[in-house]
């Protein structure tokens, strides 16, 4: 029995880091949205990050206050807001203690120098790091569109009338503008973005961890756009249930070739969109008939199966059992012989993510393990749960990032294709052969499983009693689908 050993990554040695993100600015000035997409980024990147948002440690006393609450000539607001700062960095200094925190996320506006003093000194007295990230904004159009956009949803004015709660906003922020501090110490590590990233100053940077988060937040962008997402038309491989390979398009999959201009063509209009493909020719194929410029990425191709390119999850499983179970076992970091892990496929991928950052509309044409490691960034998806995500074929995702999440749309080609969807612990992919359903195994709650047809497995196994084991299948699992029953 061989063990698979952990590798190093290229952020791996950060397990000794403890760097406290600190946001610096008015409202209204894309803070939280920054603070969440760093967080985002780094869990992709398996950093364990996470926001503290000083507003919903305030919101526990004053849910709904009014702009004068936020008058430091207040003293009962001050008194409040001091509180809520408080128990939000106590409870961050508590997570890099307790719960092997890499980078907590101070989401507040800290806009004086003796706050950001006071923070300085509680993370020094831990021996944490301390980085100012400030977000200055005088583009009257931007704050416009924050305040309408984030503020008149936000918690504070709920069921408020979205006209009067912007104007309480402005007040607010007036509020604020009386005693802010643009951070200018010279001691203290801090980027101030200006205007977005038109302008970026950075100050008394020092460890590679913190030029990561910088370099990633200098990449950002608020213009709107979109990402379409599809997998290769059906390939010679797939209808084989074959991994890898370098196989043409099945003549469905050049179906859906000769279908993708137009199931795109209503929700891309008259954008100028780009199109990236892998190197491979199915995904060159499959975007053969799309006019928008092309680019092709080696970092897009599929996920190298190594010993096993090339062969069936049934051969797999029969040739070499312990790597088959192992990769059920743990999908996300298991690394085929020879070949790799989804963790290394994030790795690779991270050059292609900070370009859709940096990007505008953008059409991605690849892989089933390259789509999902690429929705699981843009959708938060944790890393137990992104490897077994079904991203059928002969479908478009697409992804809108908004201000709060992400927005999806499917479009869904009516043209036949297997599923290469294999289900954990289960030996055939469900677009052919019957699959036999391992329940003693399954430990895990099933929450379903797709072939072209339907096959639906709900539930949790688990709670099933005693007859686990039992599994019957109703129907037919060929390519018009079925019904697989836990009995
Ligand atoms: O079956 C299609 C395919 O793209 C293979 O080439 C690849 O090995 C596989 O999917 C990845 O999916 P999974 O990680 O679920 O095996
Ligand atoms: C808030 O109360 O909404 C808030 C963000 O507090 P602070 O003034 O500390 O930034």
């Amino acid at each position: 029995m061989h063990t698979f050993p952990r590798s190093v990554y290229s952020m791996s040695n950060i397990e000794d880091s403890h760097i406290c993100v600190v946001m610096v600015g008015l409202p209204a000035r894309g803070k939280s949205l920054i603070a969440q997409k760093i967080v985002r980024y780094l869990k992709w990147l398996s950093v364990n990050a996470k926001s503290f948002n000083v507003g919903s440690y305030r919101r526990a006393d004053t849910p709904h206050p009014t702009a004068d609450f936020f008058d430091t000539g207040n003293l009962e607001g001050e008194r409040l807001r001091r509180a809520a700062a408080e128990a939000a960095v106590n409870d961050m200094l508590r997570w890099f203690e307790h719960e092997g925190g890499h980078v907590g996320i101070l989401d507040a506006t800290n806009s004086t120098r003796s706050r950001r003093a006071w923070i300085e000194e509680r993370c020094k007295s831990k021996g944490y790091d301390v980085m100012f990230v400030e977000s200055k904004c005088d583009d009257e159009d931007l704050i416009m569109n924050n305040i309408l956009e984030v503020k008149t949803t936000s918690p504070d004015y709920v069921g408020q009338d979205p006209e009067v709660a912007a104007r309480d906003f402005r007040d607010r922020i007036r509020n604020y503008e009386k005693v802010y501090e643009t951070i200018d110490e010279p001691h203290l590590t801090y980027v101030k973005l200006i205007n977005v990233s038109s302008q970026v100053i950075i100050n008394q940077v020092s460890n590679y961890l913190q030029t990561r988060i910088i370099y990633f937040a200098m990449n950002l962008h608020i213009t709107p756009r979109s990402i379409w997402l599809s997998r290769h038309g059906e390939s010679e491989f797939n209808v084989l249930g074959k991994l890898g390979g370098d196989a043409s398009l099945s003549p469905r999959g050049l179906a859906y070739a000769e279908a993708l201009p137009g199931l795109v063509k209503d929700s891309v209009g008259d954008k100028d969109i780009t199109l990236w493909t892998s190197t491979m020719k199915r995904t060159i194929q499959t975007a053969k008939h799309l006019t928008y410029p092309k680019k092709q990425w080696k970092a897009l191709d599929e996920l190298d199966a190594g010993v096993c390119d090339g062969l069936t999850y049934k051969e797999i499983e029969k040739k070499y059992p312990e790597d088959f179970r192992a990769r059920d076992d743990d999908k996300y970091n298991y690394r085929y012989q020879g070949g790799e892990s989804y963790r290394d496929v994030v790795i690779r991928l991270e050059p292609i993510i900070m370009e859709m950052e940096r990007g505008s509309d953008i059409m991605v044409v690849t892989h089933q393990a390259i789509l999902r490691c690429i929705y699981a960034y843009f959708m938060n998806v944790p890393q137990d749960q992104s490897p077994w995500m079904e991203i059928p074929l002969h479908t478009v995702i697409k992804l809108t990032p908004r201000a709060y999440g992400t927005q999806e749309e499917r479009f869904k080609a009516n043209i036949p294709a297997v599923s290469t969807f294999r289900a954990k612990y289960t030996s055939a992919n469900m677009g052919g052969e019957a699959a036999i359903f391992d329940a003693e195994r399954a430990k895990l709650p099933i929450s379903g499983a797709q072939a072209n047809g339907v096959i639906t497995i709900n539930g949790d196994v688990e709670a099933v009693p005693q007859k686990v084991g039992a599994v019957s299948v109703v129907g037919s699992l060929g390519s018009n689908g079925g019904t697989l029953v836990v009995e």
